[in-house]
């Protein structure tokens, strides 16, 4: 059994080096490369001062931008209280951050705190009747919150068990809608494939207490992000396309979810065009796929989306969503990197450029993730490739003098590097030789053909400056898609950890 496994094993890694054969011998280009580079290692981005942010951050015409926070690693999704606390999570460190509402006026946060701690990969986060909710990549929890003082009450206890978190997209998102019930949108395990688990790829709702599941949507290959109108209730998700059908294909998706609908993958991309990989669908007679509301450019990645509260805001804006685009990877030129809004037209939705300056011709300093509004009407963007927190608010400085606070350094790649202190089982000893043994393991899973295209080991070298011991380990055991995952043991995992972590120190000498 166990020989078949890892014959198994080989056999998944042989059909992934396919892909990476391609990237290799450039059909996939250098320039999308050294972006993949830029983005994880921080390589080419000058050190950004003041003066760049002013210069390279663009809202529209009317509105104000600062830096709220900072020195917040990996920040994925937002949520304001109606009190105006700001609550983040952070998958990779395992957290809920409360970052507390800005009482004094000084355009900051008043403190930020670790709320909730040594949970499993948290992203979506709800608030209701009291509760907080939490989105773990295997399970749903609640723990009473009291509003008032920012502070969790009692024990944390799941609503919802035994979600499956194997493969690419294993981060959950939920909301509650406006009828009150609890809804989960989980993604594939898979760039495209059939799903074992019928609840992969789909959207589902629950009652409050976790019971009553049923599936309302499927085919949605991962929609990290939804959210209901204001104006008539129907709910939008976006959803991110499929990889390696060029740059341009297919579109991803926004896509307005209706009950017992089927959205299209692995089958159908864009506007119902047959997937070149997976032949007929073998449900035709059962269901038709149903086209997106909306498409953004293929890559784009569009990730957290919010319908904004637009009082006080241009006519244009009174129906519109904001949505994130995390920015691409697999594109010759790097694509998305921006918040966009789309402003509802009758049945057409326009798209503009909302918040930019994240990518300057291939320079990536920043990468959105989720956008929020809190009860004051300010906009909340997070950012989980500089660790920062956005505000933007609209009109003059307001009355607290927040419009009035300058834009602070955006932190540099080294401000939010976690903590790189040697943990407790690694010895200076065996340093040597783990450090050997994870380059053969980076050789032996050909993380070059991604990370360096090529044997210059120096590629991945600055990742000390961004990531300690335990968030190596954390990304290798649960990478963000695309990055595959490997079947590695725990201490492969540290001896990868150990190589990436100390090869600047040798490639420096
Ligand atoms: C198919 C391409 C691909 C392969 C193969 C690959 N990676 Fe990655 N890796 C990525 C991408 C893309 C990211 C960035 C993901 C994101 O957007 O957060 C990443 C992220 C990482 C990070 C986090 C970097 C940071 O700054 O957050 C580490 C560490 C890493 N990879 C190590 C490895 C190792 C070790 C291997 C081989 C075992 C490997 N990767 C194989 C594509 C790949």
């Amino acid at each position: 059994m166990r020989k078949l496994l890892i014959g198994l094993g080989i056999l998944v890694l042989l059909l992934a080096a396919i892909p990476l054969g391609l990237m290799a011998t450039g059909t996939i280009s250098s320039s999308s490369l050294r972006m993949i580079l830029n983005v994880m290692t921080g390589l080419a981005g000058p050190s950004t001062s003041k003066d760049t942010v002013q210069q390279r951050y663009q809202v529209p015409d009317g509105f104000q931008l600062q830096l709220y926070a900072d020195k917040l690693p990996r920040a994925r999704f937002l949520l304001v209280s109606p009190e105006g606390d700001l609550l983040v999570s952070r998958p990779h460190s395992g957290d809920i951050m409360l970052l507390r509402r800005d009482a004094n006026g000084d355009g900051h946060p008043d403190a930020v705190e670790t709320l909730l701690k040594d949970l499993k990969r948290p992203l979506g986060l709800a608030l209701a009747e009291g509760w907080l909710y939490v989105a773990e990549s295997n399970r749903i929890g609640r723990i009473a919150f009291d509003g008032d003082r920012g502070a969790t009450l009692g024990q944390y206890q799941p609503v919802i068990e035994g979600l499956t978190d194997n493969g690419n997209h294993w981060s959950k998102t939920i909301h509650f809608g406006p009828d009150g019930l609890l809804y989960l949108a989980q993604g594939s395990t898979c760039n495209i494939c059939e799903e074992e688990d019928a609840r992969r790829a789909t959207m589902m709702r629950f009652q409050p207490n976790g019971s009553g599941g049923e599936i309302i949507a499927t085919g949605l290959r991962n929609s990290v992000g939804f959210d209901w109108t204001p104006w008539d209730g129907a709910l939008y998700a976006t959803d991110n396309g499929r990889d390696m059908l060029g740059d341009d294909f297919p579109p991803c998706e926004l896509n307005r979810i209706d009950q017992g609908k089927f959205y299209g993958w692995p089958y159908f991309n864009g506007d119902n065009l047959a997937d070149p990989d997976m032949g007929a669908d073998p449900l035709a007679t059962q269901r038709q796929p149903t086209a997106p509301a909306h498409g953004f450019r293929a890559h784009n990645a569009p990730l957290g989306i919010r319908f904004i509260d637009g009082t006080g805001m241009p006519d244009d804006y009174q129906k519109t969503a904001l949505v994130a685009l995390h920015g691409s990877w697999n594109r010759s030129t790097p694509d998305g990197y921006k918040v966009v809004s789309l402003h509802w037209q009758g049945d057409t939705v326009e798209e503009r450029d909302f918040l930019t300056g994240f990518n300057r011709d291939g320079d990536i300093i920043g990468r959105p993730v989720d956008v929020a509004q809190g009860p004051d009407g300010a906009i909340y963007v997070s950012d989980d490739y500089a660790g920062a927190i956005y505000r933007i608010s609209y009109g003059a400085a307001d009355n607290d003098g927040a419009g009035q606070i300058p834009l602070l350094d955006i932190p540099g790649k080294t401000d939010s590097r976690l903590d790189v202190a040697p943990p407790e089982w690694l010895s200076d000893a065996d340093l040597p030789a783990m450090a050997a043994k994870g380059s053969a393991l980076y050789r032996r899973y050909a993380c070059g053909a991604c990370h360096e295209q090529g044997q210059n080991p120096v590629d991945l070298s600055k990742l000390s400056e961004r990531l300690g011991y335990a968030a190596v380990i954390e990304v290798l055991r649960a990478p963000q898609s695309p990055m595959p995952v490997f079947p590695l043991s725990d201490s492969e995992r540290r001896n990868l950890a150990v190589y990436l972590l100390n090869a600047d120190a040798a490639a420096d000498n």
